[in-house]
């Protein structure tokens, strides 16, 4: 078999890549081929890989939210799988994490296939995600904001999400559950954390809670949520359980059924709340690390 591996220059590349992504990870939503060029820069691999001209696999390699972090995520079509191109893929991957110079690797694995693969390669578990989704089945009727507290969208306050990134964003990311602490430039706050619609609570001006949703393109009847996180000295007033409702109010108004989202095992907080909000667990994603060098 003739292997080959190179990176995405062209649309048709991209369109491609994206055509892996949807085919091996049918739950989740794919970025449009806009987002994926706005997201171009040297740091980030995108990798295709062909056998005998046909596309078999793709991979993605760069700087992790996580301090220190290289994610790399090797995906392979099922009926492809078994013939080495993952491992040719991983390699690929791990020789441009290394160039970047950054000491640990990250990856994912949302089934047996792919933990037992990581486990091969040596990645240890560090963090588990739950996936929670809320079927709607009808209008949704959010509860008063609390007292001294305006919600609008980043979408028809432009400025406002990059703004809230010094008082509201690190300390937002400061709490996520995570074995390593979130290293989140002011660029990707503003580029990957923004979804449209992304509702913010106002209160003096100041963003001091989000919620949003993630829409799906390719499958426009369902979304996942983007980021909710209430500034710590706005916790417990009901302020999440607002914006999510606004959030969810907003998704059956526009013919959304089904709206995910991934939250951190050990976030008690947002998983309980999500429960509270009908949401069901669907799946259990597990995060993996393993050094640069072994
Ligand atoms: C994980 C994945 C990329 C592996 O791709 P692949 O081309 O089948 O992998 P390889 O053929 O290079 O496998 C290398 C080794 O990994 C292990 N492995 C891979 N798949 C396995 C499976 N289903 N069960 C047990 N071991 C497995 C084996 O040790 C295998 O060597 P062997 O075939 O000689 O026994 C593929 O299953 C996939 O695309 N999964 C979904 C996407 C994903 O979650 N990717 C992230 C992975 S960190």
């Amino acid at each position: 078999m003739a292997l080959d591996i190179s990176p995405c220059v062209t649309d048709d590349d991209y369109e491609e890549w994206r055509r892996v992504r949807i085919a091996v990870v049918p739950y989740e939503r794919t970025q449009s081929l806009a987002e994926l060029r706005e997201g171009d820069k040297p740091a980030r691999l995108m990798l295709l890989a062909r056998v005998d001209g046909e596309v078999v696999g793709h991979g993605l390699a760069q700087p992790s939210d996580t301090s220190g972090g290289g994610s790399v995520i090797p995906r392979v079509l099922e009926g492809h799988r078994r013939r080495g191109v993952g491992t040719a893929l991983l390699e690929r991957l791990v020789a441009h994490v290394a160039d970047l110079g950054l000491p640990t690797l990250r990856a994912g694995a949302d089934d047996d296939a792919a933990l037992a693969f990581a486990h091969r390669f040596g990645f240890k578990e560090v963090n588990r995600e739950v996936e929670q989704t809320c079927r709607l089945s009808g209008p949704v009727e959010p509860p008063p904001a609390p007292d001294g507290v305006e919600v609008v969208t980043a979408q028809e306050r432009p400025g406002l999400w990059e703004a809230a990134y010094e008082r509201f964003g690190l300390e937002a990311l400061a709490d996520f559950a995570v074995d390593t602490p979130l290293d989140v430039s002011p660029e990707r706050w503003a580029r990957d954390w923004l979804v449209d619609p992304m509702f913010l609570a106002l209160h003096d001006g100041e963003v001091v809670g989000c919620a949003g949703l993630g829409r799906d393109a390719d499958e426009p009847t369902r979304a996942e949520n983007g980021l909710t996180a209430v500034r710590r000295d706005w916790r417990g007033r009901g302020l999440a359980i607002h914006l999510k409702l606004v959030t969810l109010a907003w998704a059956a108004e526009h013919g959304i059924a089904e709206v995910y989202t991934w939250t951190q095992d050990g976030n008690a907080a947002m998983r309980t709340l999500n429960t509270r909000l009908g949401y069901e667990t669907t799946r259990v994603g597990i995060q993996l690390a393993r050094p640069l060098d072994r």
